[in-house]
């Protein structure tokens, strides 16, 4: 592979002072074809003269630089020589250091605001044609640049934030006060490119066909002529590691996908549909029917976080004594992604991030004792994506909403029985469809039904019918940390639940659930 290049070498760094929108700029800066990764402010300096970027490019942050305790850059990104680009806590953290004024102001600029582009500037040179110089921007801070460094020039200002952007082109030092990574901020996205393709001098490497060929390499170096299992699940992540394997390491990887009975319907012959032996993959697939064995032991079990542990310690056991039966299995694979990798690492370095994770496979690499293979590990989930595509999976399991470990088991509230779950699985199937027939599938970010566990009272004919009642939820979020219920169409809803109500005859009543999260959770157990 002398020739090839090596996608990782033109890269930058995002040094992260914590700001919520810290990943949204590596996923802008790796739209624009450029490798980035994501480190703490307090990672050692020797790593990042290591790392060798061609840019830096720091990130906003909640602390205040007034105050003498809070996070600085790292004085070695300064000596690198390479472009850097502060945004928000970021420029304010280089005005401070570099002799600057920075001030707490009374204005708290929150939202939008229009900025007025100088007339000369580099990093706004792209956006200012076309734009008469005024750019729609999305601001978020409380403190403001009061003086520039010696050596910059302010580029562009806004009424509360006379310095809206500053460089020093000489040192190609940037900064600007607004976020350039959210798509409130007009043509924020070019603003990143040009920095990241034109400043930092690189030559857009990242794409997805270039990350299929690497990860591919990377896995065979990695693995060798020794033998992978992996659990497929169905969702995106197992998915696309299971056709990136197979494209790898060929029949050397074997798939176990484990039927707990408390799937979606239709799921088991989707997966095997795509994954099966009449398929272009050919992977070795094997199905494992555990649905007695699951809901054996969850017989009695009320508790959500109780079904939580019997399902996930029932499929590390199963999966377990599966992969046992394949002989000379020295490698697990797994679909971990890279925000998993940077939450881990930050709260390593002690950040106070909120951070809800299931680890629903958590024991199953300790238990097993096989080395760890993870072809996923530096992609985001929007970069999954676009590979699972390029590798030719089926769209509607590319774009597919996510599905919790635990299955129906967290939907069919109360005990979970065979029977109940199948009430749940034909409800949540008419859901599906019909959202889909609407074209709402891909416009809400999850949607599902629930079996609530108390009985309501209808009428079907002249009799009287005591009968379960269905919860509909959908919700469209970000990140799944917050999420607004979804403003479904009547027409769509009342479908659904004429057609629950008339095909299934265990269920009198659906209701739509309009709780927002926070408080309520996306999942009701
Ligand atoms: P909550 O209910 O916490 O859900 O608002 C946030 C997201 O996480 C999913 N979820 C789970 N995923 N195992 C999983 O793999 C679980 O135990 C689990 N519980 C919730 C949920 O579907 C939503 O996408």
């Amino acid at each position: 592979m002398a020739d090839r290049h090596d996608i990782h070498d033109q890269r930058l760094l995002i040094i992260d002072f914590g700001a919520q929108y810290t990943q949204l700029i590596a996923r802008r800066v790796r739209e624009a074809g450029v490798y980035c990764e994501i480190h703490p402010f307090d990672v050692p300096q020797h790593f990042i003269r290591e790392f060798a970027p061609r840019g830096v490019i720091l990130s906003g942050g909640p602390e205040s630089v007034t105050f003498g305790d809070t996070p600085r850059i790292p004085s070695v990104v300064f000596e690198l020589g390479v472009p850097v680009l502060g945004i928000c806590y970021g420029m304010q953290a280089m005005a401070e250091q570099l002799g600057g004024s920075v001030e707490a102001s009374d204005v708290h600029e929150f939202g939008h605001a229009e900025i007025e582009i100088g007339e000369t500037t580099e990093l706004l040179a792209t956006v200012r044609d076309g734009s008469s110089g005024h750019l729609p921007v999305w601001m978020s801070h409380g403190d403001r640049v009061v003086t520039p460094p010696p050596g910059f020039q302010v580029t562009a200002s806004t009424p509360s934030a006379p310095v809206a952007a500053m460089e020093h082109r000489e040192k190609r030092m940037y900064g600007v006060q607004f976020h350039p990574e959210v798509t409130h901020t007009q043509r924020g996205d070019e603003m990143l490119a040009h920095f990241a393709l034109t400043l930092c001098r690189c030559d857009g490497l990242w794409t997805a066909a270039n990350i299929v060929e690497d990860a591919i390499a990377h896995a065979r170096e990695q693995v060798g002529e020794e033998r992978v299992v992996l659990g497929l699940s169905g969702g995106v992540d197992s998915s696309v590691v299971a056709a990136l394997l197979s494209r790898a390491i060929g029949d050397q990887l074997t798939c176990v996908f484990v039927d707990n009975g408390l799937l979606r319907k239709g799921e088991r012959e989707e997966v095997e549909r795509a994954f099966g032996p009449s398929n272009a993959l050919a992977l070795n697939l094997v199905t494992v029917p555990a649905a007695d064995e699951f809901l054996g032991r969850l017989v009695g079990v009320v508790d959500p976080e109780a079904k939580r542990k019997v399902i996930g310690n029932t499929f590390i056991e199963v999966f377990d004594r599966e992969a046992h039966k394949i002989s000379g299995v020295s490698w697990l694979a797994q679909g971990t992604i890279y925000p998993d990798v940077i939450e881990s690492a930050a709260s390593k370095y002690g950040k106070a991030h909120v951070i809800k994770s299931h680890h629903n496979v958590g024991g199953l690499p300790e238990r097993m004792h096989l080395k760890l293979v993870e072809p996923l590990r530096e992609l985001f989930k929007d970069e999954v994506r676009n590979i699972g595509m390029h590798l030719g999976l089926p769209q509607e399991l590319v774009y597919r909403h996510p599905f919790p470990g635990p299955g129906l088991g967290v939907r069919v509230l109360g005990e979970v029985t065979a029977s109940r779950a199948d009430v749940l699985r034909e409800a949540d199937a008419i859901y599906l469809e019909e959202l889909r027939a609407a074209d709402l599938y891909d416009a809400v970010s999850q949607a599902f039904a629930v079996l609530l566990p108390v009985k309501s009272v209808g009428v079907v004919g002249d009799a009287r019918r005591y009968a379960d009642v269905i919860a509909l939820r959908a919700v469209e979020t970000t990140d799944f940390m917050t999420a607004r219920w979804a403003r479904l169409p009547y027409e769509v809803i009342e479908r659904v639940s004429n057609r629950i109500i008339n095909e299934i005859p265990e269920v009198s009543r659906v209701v739509y659930d309009v709780s927002s999260k926070p408080p309520a959770t996306i999942e009701w157990e």
